[in-house]
């Protein structure tokens, strides 16, 4: 696949589709790993002395409701981005507040070689997440080239993604990926085919829901070894296997699919055998530990109880490949952070395995507790990671830019 090694691009407008689609408190952004990230991409552009257009989105934005979308443009504008980009580059970028019109026209115009500008979130436009055709034009229309940096976004086919490459492949302009979807595109290979000798290959996988994860669970009972699942999830299979689950969050409809897809795991699949609960998720006043897997009633589960967390290190120790998305219990608060911490240390202790983890909140909290060092790859993309995984390897972001 080209990359942006590969482009000559002296004097031309250069559009690069990154992902700085970062948490923000209060108007400030918590993690800039993802600015951090798009960082070689960008600065090789510059060498390369490309007028630089840089464009993401940035969280949602409500279209159908005029005020919430109001509200959204304000609470997700793309400034503060820019200031953390000019921090971090050394020296000012240009912002650009319009997101279409004469008012981008000039300021991409205005562009001197080896100069970045950023664009205004992509989806203050309603057409953006619609891919819609008259937008990609538009857009198009400005641009000589376009790279793909995207790599959290690469499972979104919208008209920043998807759109405006494939207008300018067809007219024969440069597309290419940026060194951070490289980067992530030749790390997940791992995790999506995985050799015989790279085996045995375990997965854990935490979070909240099921229903968000059926197809990754249906595709790695395929690929791995051993699925080691924890976190909210876990209650559904629990339930769905006949046990107690106090007052435990479950999804009704999923209990079906939990226990089928338990059966036909056939001892691949390994569940929490005991657990952290408490009387109440914000205000504990009663936490414990239970004997095994069945919760009393009024009490509901936060985390993997100590046997599991030999059980889970246990299996990890016989790894030679490792893919985790999702924390196994509520690492946010201290008193459940114990589950997670463990798979941490488990993974961080092994030697000669490839580790991935998937994005989202098991990036987070490898980071909070210090393991970030530990794991060989660390996915930018929750979603896209396991979109990637679910569909082989491929992502329509991706594809779309072809060989
Ligand atoms: C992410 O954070 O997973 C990506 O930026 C995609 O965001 P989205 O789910 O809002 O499309």
């Amino acid at each position: 696949m080209k990359t942006v090694r590969d482009l000559k691009v002296k004097g031309q407008v250069v559009f690069v589709r990154c992902d700085f689609n970062v948490p923000l408190k209060e108007g400030e952004i918590r993690d800039d790993n993802r600015i951090v990230a798009a960082l070689p991409t960008i600065k090789d552009l510059m060498e390369k002395g490309a007028k630089v257009v840089l464009m993401s989105h940035l969280g949602k934005i409500d279209h159908k409701d005029p005020e919430k979308c109001e509200q959204d443009k304000k609470k997700n504008n793309m400034a503060v981005v820019a200031k953390r980009l000019s921090e971090l580059l050394g020296q000012k970028i240009l912002f650009c507040p319009a997101t279409r019109g004469e008012e981008l026209k000039k300021a991409i115009y205005s562009l001197q070689d080896g100069s970045v500008m950023l664009m205004q979130n992509t989806r203050y436009e309603k057409g953006e997440s619609k891919n819609d055709p008259e937008l990609s034009k538009e857009w198009a229309s400005y641009a000589d080239a376009f790279v793909m940096d995207a790599f959290g976004s690469a499972h979104r086919a919208h008209a920043s993604t998807y759109g405006i490459p494939e207008i300018l492949k067809s007219e024969g302009k440069q597309t290419a990926i940026g060194y951070l979807v490289e980067k992530e595109v030749n790390a997940l290979k791992k995790v999506v085919d995985v050799e015989k000798e790279a085996r045995p290959y375990v997965a854990i996988l935490g979070g909240f829901k099921v229903s968000d994860k059926i197809k990754v669970i249906e595709r790695l009972m395929e690929k791995c070894d051993k699925i080691l699942i924890g976190g909210a999830m876990a209650y559904t299979f629990n339930k769905a296997l006949g046990h107690n689950i106090g007052t435990s969050p479950f999804e009704e409809d999923q209990l079906e699919f939990a226990k089928n897809c338990y059966e036909r795991a056939q001892g691949r699949i390994v569940l929490p055998v005991d657990c952290v609960v408490a009387d109440d998720f914000d205000n504990p006043t009663q936490i414990k530990v239970t004997e095994n897997c069945d919760i009393p009633e009024g009490f509901m589960g936060m985390d993997v109880g100590p046997k599991t967390r030999e059980l889970y290190v246990k299996e990890i120790k016989k790894a030679k490949t490792l893919f985790w998305n999702g924390p196994v219990g509520v690492f946010e608060k201290e008193q459940f952070t114990e589950g997670t911490i463990t798979v941490c240390k488990a993974c961080a202790e092994l030697e000669n395995v490839f580790t991935c983890i998937g994005g989202g909140d098991s990036a987070a909290a490898v980071k909070q507790f210090g393991y970030s060092d530990a794991f060989s790859h660390i996915s930018t993309g929750g979603g896209a990671s396991l979109e990637m995984i679910e569909n082989d390897g491929h992502l329509p972001g991706i594809d779309v830019i072809g060989d």
